[in-house]
């Protein structure tokens, strides 16, 4: 255990010396067409899970100081949640352990230039959502700010934000909009982004949910997971990191997108195991899926108020309630 911390240890030193110097070479989109020069590639393990490409600790350069610091406090929060926004914070996640490398990392839900793709059509809430509207929705669902409700921090679906303290103008929300648009700035990049969906599970290769065996996932889960998750799936330190929490009351809650078996599939396949991502097949990723998300977690109270103009997806496994009550999912 001990040897494994000095390991973990130099290995983050010599990341953050490596990321640092990387860092300070200015990139543009049109270097590389596919521009994957602005992200960590997929191939990448956990060794280099602390480099940054943009790192507003190292290199603000060409913003004014005020907005240099916004985005300073943007990355902050994105990359220690809980403690930088502990009033919406619901458990022990954080923006970065579903986006991470600081939301520029290939094939792992990476947010380089989605602020050009905003406003957009959100199907859940049934209407176009802003950058900071949809950041709020990540906030209520996978950081779990539902959890914190109390008589300080009114909160209310993204539908209905008026009065409540976490919307759109919250200094955090704000803050991580900044950071987040920053990230494409001054960068020759339009609302084409060849790296958006890319950790998505195609069509054909979906096993259908009743095939799913959960069982088995947890098995594989036990084999190729829960060194670094835990067999509890709670997560532990490795070095400052804590992955997880996959499940239970601090993880993010059923109504968060990373709660659907397919977008969970997807993600998972892509990226983990971190030390040797590529290597699960797809069924083997929706097996994993299918048992975390047949675990318990944080319920979001406004279920209801989801897909009131679309059909339940059928991975939604934690909407089964809702699917008679929904017109379009009857079947
Ligand atoms: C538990 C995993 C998880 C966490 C934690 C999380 N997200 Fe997300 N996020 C997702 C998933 C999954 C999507 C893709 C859409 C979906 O299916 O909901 C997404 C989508 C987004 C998008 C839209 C990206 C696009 O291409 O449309 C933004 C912006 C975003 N997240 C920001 C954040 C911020 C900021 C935080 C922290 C406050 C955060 N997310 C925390 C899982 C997560
Ligand atoms: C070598 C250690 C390691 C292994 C093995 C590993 N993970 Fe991870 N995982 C991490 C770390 C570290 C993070 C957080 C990333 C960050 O914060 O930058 C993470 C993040 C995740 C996340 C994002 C949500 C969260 O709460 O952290 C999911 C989902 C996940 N891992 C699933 C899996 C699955 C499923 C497997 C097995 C197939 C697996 N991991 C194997 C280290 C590992």
């Amino acid at each position: 255990m001990l040897n494994k911390l000095v390991t973990w240890s130099i290995i983050v030193i010599a990341v953050s010396v490596i990321g640092n110097r990387q860092s300070s070479t200015q990139q543009t989109a049109s270097d590389n067409p596919l521009s994957w020069n602005l992200l960590v590639p997929d191939s990448a393990s956990l060794a280099r899970g602390w480099e940054f490409p943009r790192d507003p600790r190292v290199d603000t350069t060409g913003l004014s100081p005020q907005v240099a610091l916004q985005v300073l406090r943007g990355f902050l929060l994105f990359t220690d949640t809980y403690a930088q926004a502990e009033r919406f914070a619901g458990g022990k996640v954080t923006c970065n352990h579903c986006h991470p490398n600081g939301g520029q990392r290939e094939k792992a839900l990476p947010l380089v230039g989605v602020d050009k793709v905003f406003p957009e059509y959100n199907p859940r809430s049934g209407r176009l959502f802003t950058l900071e509207e949809r950041i709020v929705g990540c906030m209520l669902r996978s950081i779990n700010a539902t959890g914190r409700m109390n008589q300080h921090v009114v909160l209310h679906h993204e539908n209905e934000l008026d009065g409540a303290t976490l919307s759109p103008v919250s200094g955090e929300i704000q803050d991580l909009a900044a950071y987040i648009r920053w990230l494409s700035w001054n960068r020759d990049i339009d609302s084409t982004l060849p790296w958006r969906g890319q950790n998505t599970l195609p069509a054909s290769a979906r096993i259908p949910l009743e095939k799913l065996d959960s069982r088995l996932g947890q098995q594989l889960f036990l084999e190729k997971c829960a060194n670094c998750h835990g067999e509890d799936g709670q997560g532990m330190f490795i070095g400052d990191k804590r992955p997880g929490p996959l499940w239970g009351p601090e993880s993010w809650n059923d109504g968060a997108g990373a709660a659907r078996t397919y977008t969970l599939a997807g993600f998972i396949l892509n990226w983990m195991p971190y030390m040797n991502p590529g290597s699960l097949t797809s069924e083997e990723a929706q097996h994993i899926a299918a048992y975390i998300t047949s675990q318990p977690r944080p319920h979001f109270p406004y279920q209801d108020q989801d897909y009131l103009t679309a059909k339940i997806p059928v991975d939604a496994v934690y909407y089964k309630k809702l699917y008679s009550q929904n017109p379009l999912s009857k079947k």
